[in-house]
Order: structure tokens, then C-alpha cells, then sequence
């Protein structure tokens, strides 16, 4: 028997994004994000949802670009810390000992700590009522050669922090099966 939990916000598991921008005054911030995901494969896009209050919102919306850091499991606290106060006249990265780098193909900061990165061009923004959904043309992704099993992103090793709508963060058990493959027919 299925309960009714009424219409509220649920899917998972969700990733716990690290939005990095410039702000209007041109310094480093970044804030975490877990409204949003992959839109498009042709061409690359990745979604992430802002509130218009957000200090990053006119950050993105003035240098037209946002980066996406995918944070590992051990990064909890820097995570949580950096959605949990504006860079709104504080430097979080400093705060939390996070490296701001500079992208050399978009104007936004990308996390040096994350072991995988995505560099972001602002491609079309959507008012959706409490958010706005930032569309982003991804123009490349970056990862740490240790986190990569014959050339490819190896999620064992990335082990990313994931989010749960109801306000907790985990991580990825184990793997189940390989994906468009289990699934033949006849096996
Ligand atoms: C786990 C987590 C997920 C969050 N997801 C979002 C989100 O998807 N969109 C959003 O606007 N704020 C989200 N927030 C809140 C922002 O990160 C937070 O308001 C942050 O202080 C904004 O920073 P800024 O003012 O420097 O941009 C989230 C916070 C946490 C801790």
C-alpha cells in the first residue's frame, strides 16, 4: 500500500553541485546547489535552479557563465558551509579553504578541490517562480587523473557527495550492473 505524501519537491538521489561564479564586483563565490541536473547530450547542457535572492544569481547573470564542481563525499562540511552563508560580503572560498581557479574558457571560478569540474557558458535562463533555471552549455569538463579508470570518469573512485531532498548527504554504495546492457534481450 502506497502512502500520499502530497505534491512537494522528490528526486533522488541528487548530486550536490558547487556553483562557482564571479559576483558583480568580479570576486570569486560559490554556492551550493541541488536543483538541477543534466538537460541536453547535443549539445552538453547541465541545469542548475538559483533563487533570484541568491548572491550568485547576479553573478551568473552579469558574466553570462557558472562552473559546476561535483564534491566529494569528504567534502561535507565546505559543502554544506557554502549553502549555508551568502558570499555576499564574505570570501567563502577563503572561509572554507577552498581553492578558487580560474576557468581560461569561461568567466567563472571554478572549486580546485573538486576532482571533477564543469565549465559552463550561460545558454538560456528560465523564470520558473521561486528559481530560476540556468541553462549552461557545458564546454568542458575537468577531473583529477586519479579519479579515472582507462580514460574515463570511474565513480568508485569519484565518489561524489549526493543529497537527499530530505536535508542529508551520503554517498554511492556499490555497483549494481552496466547500464544499456543488463537489459538485453534475450541475455
Ligand atoms: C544542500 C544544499 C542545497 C542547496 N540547493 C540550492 C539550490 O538548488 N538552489 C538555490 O537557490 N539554493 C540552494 N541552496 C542554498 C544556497 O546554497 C545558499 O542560499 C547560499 O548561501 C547562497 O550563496 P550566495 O548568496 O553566495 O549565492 C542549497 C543549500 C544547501 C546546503
Amino acid at each position: 500500500m502506497k502512502v500520499s505524501l502530497g505534491p512537494k519537491t522528490i528526486a533522488f538521489p541528487l548530486p550536490a553541485y558547487l556553483v562557482g561564479s564571479y559576483d558583480v564586483d568580479g570576486r570569486p563565490n560559490v554556492m551550493t546547489a541541488a536543483w538541477g541536473g543534466i538537460l541536453s547530450s547535443d549539445p552538453p547542457c547541465l541545469g542548475v535552479s538559483v533563487r533570484p535572492s541568491r548572491w550568485t544569481h547576479a553573478g551568473i547573470v552579469k558574466n553570462k557563465a557558472f562552473t559546476v564542481g561535483f564534491p566529494g563525499s569528504n567534502m561535507a562540511r565546505e559543502t554544506d558551509f557554502v549553502g549555508l552563508y551568502s558570499g555576499k560580503g564574505r570570501d567563502k572560498f577563503k572561509e572554507a579553504s577552498l581553492t578558487a581557479a580560474r576557468s581560461q574558457l569561461v568567466d567563472a571560478p571554478y572549486v580546485d578541490e573538486c576532482p571533477v569540474v564543469a565549465e559552463c557558458a550561460l545558454e538560456k535562463t528560465l523564470e520558473l517562480g521561486s528559481h530560476t533555471l540556468f541553462v549552461g552549455r557545458v564546454l568542458d569538463v575537468k577531473a583529477n587523473d586519479g579519479v579515472l579508470s582507462d580514460g574515463q570518469l570511474d565513480m568508485g573512485k569519484v565518489d561524489p557527495l549526493v543529497f537527499s531532498p530530505e536535508g542529508e548527504y551520503f554517498q554511492i554504495g556499490p555497483f549494481v550492473a552496466k547500464a544499456f546492457s543488463v537489459g538485453k534481450y534475450p541475455k
